[in-house]
């Protein structure tokens, strides 16, 4: 049985005092999960997310880091950087990296290889557009996105790494895929996985749904068959909805 994972991604929200007051809120509430809880939080937050969380069931991640140890690359942040203040986990190849940043599917790849490389556990974004769940080609979509991501990763690594399946459509709109959407193409990226790492590979991987995922929707979809837990935007930012979504067992 594979574990449920509740990652929250605040993207570009939250001041380190607002941040600080979230997981003062959320520690009690959700303390008594099984399930894992994951926060990733803005750079300027990790700090002091970090020393809040000693002792509490919760992990943090950022949301993005650079694929070069060092060097002249002014702005940005490397992945042993978010190693060495003890970040757990980063999400690569968010969509909204990608639409606004120019992220490629070989940029994920370099950044997915370089966040191995130093110990963190990436958490990797794919999805469709609106256009191209219309012109049927969702599952090609996908299937390159995850072959191109995972290009010349070793198979011991895989379970280092989450997959999130965000299909664009449904971040920020409030259009949730219906959990057999969400389904159907989680089966999709699992079979994907299945024909690079086998079987045994892909059915132990965690791949999570992410897109206006809430409190009242996320039981039905989390409880699928193929749908390990969700990457939650917008409803991440209130500690006692977020907690709800966690708890979505309970
Ligand atoms: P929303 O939950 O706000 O739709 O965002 C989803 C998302 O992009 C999480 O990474």
């Amino acid at each position: 049985m594979r574990r449920k994972v509740i990652a929250g991604n605040w993207k570009m929200n939250m001041l380190p005092n607002e941040a600080i007051d979230f997981i003062e809120k959320l520690t009690p509430l959700v303390k008594n999960t099984k399930n894992e809880v994951i926060i990733c939080v803005p750079y300027t937050d990790l700090f002091y997310v970090l020393l809040n969380v000693q002792g509490t069931n919760i992990k943090v991640g950022a949301q993005n880091m650079h694929w070069e140890e060092s060097g002249a690359y002014t702005g940005e942040v490397s992945g042993q950087m978010l190693k060495s203040i003890g970040v757990e986990y980063v999400i690569i190849g968010h969509s909204e990296r990608r639409q606004y940043f120019s992220e490629t599917d070989e940029i994920v790849n370099k950044k997915v290889k370089q966040a191995l490389k130093v110990g963190l556990k990436p958490i990797v974004c794919v999805g469709e557009t609106l256009e191209q769940r219309e012109q049927g080609i969702t599952e090609k979509v996908i299937s390159k996105q995850i072959e191109k991501a995972l290009e010349g990763i070793e198979q011991e690594s895989l379970e280092k790494i989450i997959i999130a399946y965000e299909p664009i459509w449904a971040i920020g709109t409030g259009n949730t895929a219906t959990k057999e959407e969400a389904n159907e193409a989680i089966m999709q990226i699992r079979k994907k996985i299945s024909e690079i790492y086998g079987q045994n590979k892909s059915d132990k991987i965690i791949i999570q749904y992410g897109g206006s995922v809430k409190s009242s929707n996320a039981k039905s979809l989390f409880e699928m068959s193929d749908i390990d837990g969700g990457l939650v935007g917008g409803a991440s930012l209130n500690a006692e909805e977020f907690s709800k979504i966690v708890q979505f067992d309970n």
